[in-house]
């Protein structure tokens, strides 16, 4: 497969345009939800791997750079650092926790080794008489500050002041306004330090100069011009999936070039109840988008027949899915390129935070793309997290239904019924989970949980209904909460909630006569049955 990715350097050029901060990443978790902050406060942000020279830096024009927390010490053999000639550069920093032992230790102050260390929630202090410019005098003398450290910063470098401790971090804070370097030892990003949001703003918008004008209409403006600029006067195909980012990302596109964008949607037979019409209902009549529907179910039924092994099954639906989206565009010959929804923690997660790796994410995440399209990509969500996405789809005018949407398989409901999948076992399986859903909107908790669904199994039960003894069908609850799909906890839905779906699924679905409700947290379990 050969694809042509949007390049980098279009990118740098819209991106010179505005502040950006660059967030340095020293490992963990921490610089994304760094960059997430910076967002929040409208400033645009990139996250940088720490090997990136200052060469590099000065290329990027940056209004001011935060060095992120990581998980070492620096004293240890090849703890990470910073290009020296970056603290040279005159380009603001904000140093956070690893970031700020870094600057003490880089620009000749101490860091002490293996102190008691401070983690969760630590007073901190201003130091008497010490004149900070980066905690400002609206913010209490003494606050509240989430701490995780082991070593502590002990002599601050020379030109440098130190204006708050705590216990066990006697320079919680140092300064040098006119070096404009500053450092906290504490954890401004997160929320259990109440103040940390506006000593991020303070920084961002004061200390640094730069300009609080990235909004999500901002997002759109830009990525309307750059896509015109890639496609001309091309063709273009989108893979629709019935998920939120292939639909975000059509949108934007259709935005910016109208009818030189057609939409694939596969339609497998496999979606949730109602989810077909809605995606034909929101993109074909309410957004005017050519809209190529497919409607394949009876293909993927027969491919599946008689198959019950999970791996097997998802290898069927990944190929046939290929197959027809492969048959489907064959009639847009003159296309040049393919809308992808990339996120950027995919971007960041393949290697490529400092723009230069492409990611080929595969658009349905069933089987890939066919080996020999031969066509470039456009992207125009590979610098967006997913929540920036949702809103981005709310000013685009998509519905709630579709920018809400929780995550869904590509393989769809063929993953949710074990065994053999047949359309009776979908038409019960979409009528049951469409209960689970609703209930879960109806009691308020859509946006806490991360996915609610029903899982048919491949048993079946006796029980008494009226009269009658039945022998039927299952149905498997499953609802969790998740940050990020890695680890998720099975969700502790209120009693009346859950037995509400279960009187509403076995009295309105057919062939069902019994309820489970699922309580594996992942791991062990995965959330999907298959
Ligand atoms: P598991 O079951 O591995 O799922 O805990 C983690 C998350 O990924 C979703 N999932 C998929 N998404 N194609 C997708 O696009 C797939 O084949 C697939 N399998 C699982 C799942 O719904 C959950 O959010």
């Amino acid at each position: 497969m050969s694809l042509g990715v949007f390049g980098a350097a279009d990118y740098d050029k819209s991106v010179a345009q505005r502040s950006t901060v660059l967030v340095v990443d020293f490992g963990a978790q921490y610089a994304q939800l760094i960059a997430r902050r910076v967002r929040e406060h409208h400033v645009y942000s990139e996250i940088v791997p720490h090997t990136i020279t200052a060469a590099e830096v000065a290329a990027k024009n940056p209004t001011a750079i935060i060095l992120s927390g990581g998980p070492k010490s620096v004293h240890i053999d090849g703890a990470p650092r910073l290009d020296p000639a970056v603290y040279d550069s005159g380009v603001p920093i904000l140093g956070i926790c690893y970031g700020a032992q870094l600057i003490a230790h880089q620009l000749g102050g101490e860091v002490a080794r293996g102190t008691r260390g401070e983690y969760g929630r630590t007073q901190m202090a201003r130091i008497t008489d010490s004149k900070s410019t980066l905690i400002t005098t609206d913010i209490p003398a003494e606050q509240d500050v989430w701490m995780s450290h082991f070593d502590a910063i002990s002599q601050v470098p020379v030109g440098f002041i130190a204006t708050a401790s705590t216990p066990d971090a006697p320079i919680a804070v140092l300064e040098n306004a006119e070096r404009r370097i500053w450092g906290v030892q504490y954890h401004p990003e997160v929320v259990h330090t109440p103040h940390g949001a506006a000593v991020l703003k303070h920084f961002l918008h004061t200390l640094a100069n730069c300009e609080p004008s990235w909004t999500m209409g901002s997002v759109i403006e830009e990525q309307i011009a750059l896509v015109r600029a890639q496609v001309g006067k091309q063709r273009v195909i989108c893979g629709l999936s019935g998920g939120v980012d292939s639909a975000v990302a059509a949108a934007l596109v259709h935005r910016a070039i109208g009818s030189q964008l057609t939409c694939v949607y596969v339609d497998t037979g496999l979606m949730r109840k109602g989810e077909s019409d809605q995606v034909v209902e929101t993109f074909k009549r309410n957004m005017g988008i050519e809209l190529i529907h497919v409607d394949s179910g009876a293909k993927f039924f027969d491919g599946l027949k008689g198959t019950t092994e999970p791996e097997a099954k998802r290898k069927i639906i990944g190929e046939l899915f290929v197959r027809v989206f492969e048959q489907h565009t064959g009639g847009v010959t003159d296309a040049e390129f393919l809308v992808q929804g990339t996120l950027y923690p995919d971007v960041i997660e393949s290697g490529g935070s400092d723009g230069t790796a492409a990611v080929i994410k595969s658009h349905h995440n069933v089987g890939g793309l066919p080996e020999d399209m031969t066509l470039k990509l456009i992207e125009p969500l590979r610098a967006l997290f997913k929540d920036e996405v949702r809103r981005l789809g709310s000013e685009l005018g998509l519905p709630d239904e579709i920018v809400w949407r929780q995550p869904f398989p590509g393989p769809g409901l063929g993953v949710r019924i074990i065994g053999e999948v047949t359309p009776e076992k979908v038409a019960i399986l979409q009528e049951a989970d469409a209960i689970v859903r609703e209930e879960v909107r109806l009691a308020g908790l859509e946006r806490e949980i991360w996915q609610a669904f029903a899982v048919l199994p491949d048993i079946r039960s006796v029980g008494v209904q009226g009269d009658e003894r039945t022998y039927a069908y299952p149905i498997i609850i499953r609802a969790v909460t998740s940050d990020d799909a890695m680890t998720a906890d099975w969700a502790r839905l209120p009693y009346d909630l859950l037995e509400r779906m279960s009187s509403r699924i076995i009295n309105e679905v057919d062939g069902v006569n019994r309820v489970a409700y699922d309580i594996t947290s992942k791991p062990p379990g995965t959330i999907e049955w298959e």
